[in-house]
């Protein structure tokens, strides 16, 4: 009688701490032994000396989100998940975003209804908080904590959705009190809202203004105020997208400081500049995003910050809208000002591949941190762990086999995504995911599909961090002054 279902045999393994060649045995969906010349499973893969690697976890990532004025997201649940199964991550976390002045409750409810049915891996929600009322503070969110939504995105610009310090501070000295983590989107409304109306007086609104109406100063400030803001609750918060030096130097400086102050960025940072926003007839539109790519010398800040520890996370920030099509980035016409373009990249598929093969195939990051920053670290920091984010006895059996000797091109037609194109069209990397297993199943088999819309399963999330009192002299004050 066979031991386990399933035996990868020769696998070399990376967790984020570990590298070892082993066999893993799989039973009950989970990692049951790690060891040499493991008893037989029912379903024996031979990993020929491969990695075999904890699946991704994107922690960044929009599907299916409800948007105003006729604009859709080009990915729901299915072709989301489906794509990102292909690019090697094995759970996702999109968002259940709060319309403003409306309950958040309804739009989580709202959410699982659009989910229903469709992924083929795990998922867990982030909250977008729009409007952090004393009724939303003090009565849904509590609950929806410990319903296991543990973590809320908040941004400082975008009308409808964005902040001001004295919210953001309600909500970091909520956070502080559950024990949930803050994302922060940190860029300077006002300075992009007046930097935009100038440009669109002065009629320059092709697609690469929309990187010149968002400098890095503007994410800087943003950045370093979301750093005091949080300093003052004394609360972690995870700055989101980080797109280079400027807000690097922000994150590393409060580090130095002690602050528990966690860094995200995107491949769109490491591949893109603001030069591709300024291609011809309108194609600068693909590679609008907010914040938006640089230059090179902010890639390089954003390798850096990778191979030093800065950032924990990296995350796809995928939020496709079509290019050819009038619910897309087309959506106010095919030469809409900037302003009007859909914000966002598609790159659920490719994060992984992109990180892998650029980060650990050129030598700028080593397989351990490849690990970490795909997988472990987010698992961590949104209460996860262990059951996702590492290989070890007990967790789930998410993992991705690569084969790292074959050279691709990305294209779109090799792409699962809903979405008519690729940022990375044309660029060869080597190391692509061509085996990846959920919870022990085979959902992606040599490059096909093998799954079932619908078998992924919805992941409460822990707490990431022990609810604490606060701290800090001015986090006491504005508790006393919200009890
Ligand atoms: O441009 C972007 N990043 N769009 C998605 C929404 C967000 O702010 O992350
Ligand atoms: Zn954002
Ligand atoms: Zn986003």
């Amino acid at each position: 009688m066979a031991d386990f279902e399933t035996v990868i045999r020769n696998a070399h393994v990376a967790t984020a701490s570990d590298t070892f060649r082993c066999d893993i045995g799989i039973a009950g969906g989970r990692i049951a032994a790690l060891g040499a010349r493991l008893a037989a499973g029912h379903r024996e893969i031979d990993a020929g000396g491969r990695w075999v690697l904890p699946g991704g976890i994107d922690t960044h990532c929009h599907l299916d989100q409800p948007m105003a004025d006729g604009v859709e997201f080009a990915d729901d649940f299915r072709s989301g998940s489906i794509s990102a199964a292909h690019g090697g991550t094995t759970t996702i976390v999109p968002f259940a975003a709060q319309q403003p002045g409306g309950s958040l409750r309804a739009a989580v409810e709202d959410y699982h209804r659009r989910a229903a049915g469709k992924p083929v891996i795990d998922y867990a929600f982030h909250l977008i908080l729009a409007d952090p009322s004393e009724r939303v503070l003090g009565q849904e969110l509590p609950a929806l904590v410990r319903d296991g939504y543990t973590s809320f995105k908040i941004y400082m610009t975008y009308e409808g959705l964005k902040l001001n310090d004295r919210q953001i501070l309600d909500v970091l000295a909520f956070a502080r009190r559950e024990g949930a983590m803050t994302m922060v989107h940190a860029e300077n409304s006002d300075c992009i809202g007046w930097l935009t109306e100038k440009l669109e007086q002065a009629g320059r609104t092709s697609p690469y203004y929309h990187a010149v109406s968002r400098p890095a100063a503007v994410e800087r400030e943003g950045t370093h105020r979301a750093i005091t803001l949080a300093e003052l609750i004394d609360v972690p918060i995870l700055i989101v997208h980080v797109s280079g030096l400027e807000a690097v130097e922000q994150i590393r400086w409060a580090q130095s400081r002690g602050l528990r102050i966690y860094g995200e960025t995107c491949p769109q940072y490491l591949f893109l500049t603001a030069d591709d926003l300024d291609k011809p007839d309108f194609e600068g539109a693909k590679c609008v995003c907010s914040p938006p790519p640089r230059d090179k010398a902010s890639q390089q800040a954003v390798w850096n910050g990778l191979a030093s520890g800065v950032f924990q996370v990296v995350s796809s920030d995928h939020a496709a809208f079509r290019y050819d099509d009038p619910k897309g980035k087309k959506a106010a016409g095919t030469r809409a000002p900037f302003a009007k373009i859909p914000n966002g990249v598609p790159g659920i598929e490719t994060r992984l591949p992109l990180l892998f093969s650029e980060g650990v195939g050129k030598g700028r990051i080593d397989i351990n941190k490849f690990v970490a920053l795909a997988s472990t670290n987010a698992a961590k920091l949104y209460g996860l762990y262990p059951r996702k984010g590492t290989i070890a006895i007990g967790s789930d059996a998410d993992l991705a086999i690569w084969d790292d000797s074959t050279d691709i091109t990305i294209t779109q037609s090799l792409l699962h995504h809903n979405c008519d194109y690729t940022p990375y069209e044309g660029m060869t990397i080597r190391g692509w995911p061509t085996t990846v297993l959920s919870r022990g199943e085979v959902v992606v088999e040599n490059g096909a599909l093998n799954a079932e819309p619908g078998r992924g399963q919805f992941l409460r999330c822990d707490l990431p961090a022990p609810a604490r009192p606060a701290g800090t002299a001015y986090g006491r004050l504005v508790e006393e002054l919200r009890a």
